[in-house]
């Protein structure tokens, strides 16, 4: 069931990013052209379908969501192409093909990633592409620009390199995961409730307990799948986090306990959904997935 719901959402994003990602002018089409290999090459989606099933689990409608649902992969895009750079995590394979710096150059991974971060925020904002009223997009515009930046994925990533070859706490480490991961899914979840026009402080509430738990439990099982899966599984190199002396939860907990946290948080997160009908059977499934996944 995941997979026809993670397939139909993805051939819908995947549309719509296509469009966004056509060169305006001859001059820019290697800019165009890095930004599209960064994207459009078979990511699991996991941010955009949360937009969908967010907005689905309030009974709203697909295409209220397709705007939010591609300014969240596109903000992800982003945040790998950059996380893959020589200066961060040095990655040469991502999604199974070379990262973009290694596809392009450096610089033009440095540009595709910051103009693909430009264009989530410029399709929030558009009432083309995003189609609410213009106090609604501005909540929105402002919930994706918390979630990526300093106060969350930018700030996460900050940690993340000044926590090299440290020993971190688990409150340490879940404050790290939790901004460089779990900010950007807790704000797909949160644009998507306000893509359906009825988010009740209530409902907003729950999913917001739903959205930290899965958020952080994602991360912890990327940490995961970097120590026990292979890299033509996982399409990036496998023990990465090792090699660059990262703490995970792995190396913290042991691979045993890590992934016993991973389910509690699974749990945790089918715990805040109570109060949600079968309207809410995608999130449910998703929070199942993001700890079952193999890759
Ligand atoms: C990988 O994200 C980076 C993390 C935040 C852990 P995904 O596992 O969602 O990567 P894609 O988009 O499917 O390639
Ligand atoms: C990345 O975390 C989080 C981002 C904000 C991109 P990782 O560095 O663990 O992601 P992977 O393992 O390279 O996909
Ligand atoms: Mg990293
Ligand atoms: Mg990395
Ligand atoms: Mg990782």
């Amino acid at each position: 069931m995941i997979a026809d719901y993670q397939t139909q959402c993805q051939r819908r994003v995947d549309a719509a990013l296509n469009d966004l990602l056509q060169p305006p002018s001859e001059a820019l089409q290697r800019l165009y052209q890095a930004m599209r290999y960064s994207v459009v090459n078979g990511g699991k989606r996991v941010r955009p379908l949360l937009v969908y099933a967010a907005c689905e689990a309030l009974g709203g409608e697909a295409q209220q969501a397709d705007g939010a649902a591609c300014a969240v992969e596109l903000i992800h895009a982003y945040s790998l192409v950059h996380d893959d750079l020589p200066a961060m995590d040095d990655d040469d394979l991502r999604r199974g093909q070379p990262t973009t710096h290694k596809a392009f150059d450096e610089a033009s991974a440095i540009l595709a990633g910051d103009g693909l971060q430009s264009l989530a925020f410029a399709v929030l904002a558009d009432e083309r592409c995003n189609p609410h009223a213009a106090e609604l997009r501005l909540a929105m515009v402002a919930c994706l620009a918390q979630a990526a930046g300093p106060a969350g994925m930018v700030g996460g990533q900050a940690i993340d390199l000044g926590s090299v070859g440290q020993r971190l706490d688990q409150a340490a480490l879940e404050s790290m995961h939790r901004h460089k991961t779990g900010a950007l899914i807790e704000a797909s979840v949160h644009l998507g409730a306000l893509a359906s026009g009825r988010a009740d402080e209530l409902a907003l509430q729950a999913l917001q307990a739903y959205a930290r738990a899965i958020g952080l439990a994602f991360q912890v099982q990327d940490d995961i799948l970097d120590v026990e899966s292979d890299t033509a599984t996982l399409g990036k190199t496998q023990g990465k986090d090792q090699a660059n002396h990262k703490p995970t939860y792995p190396a913290l907990l042991g691979l045993e306990q890590a992934k016993a946290y991973a389910l509690e948080l699974r749990d945790q997160a089918l715990h805040a959904l109570r109060p949600f009908d079968s309207g809410a059977e995608p999130l449910r499934e998703l929070a199942r997935y993001i700890v079952a996944r193999r890759h």
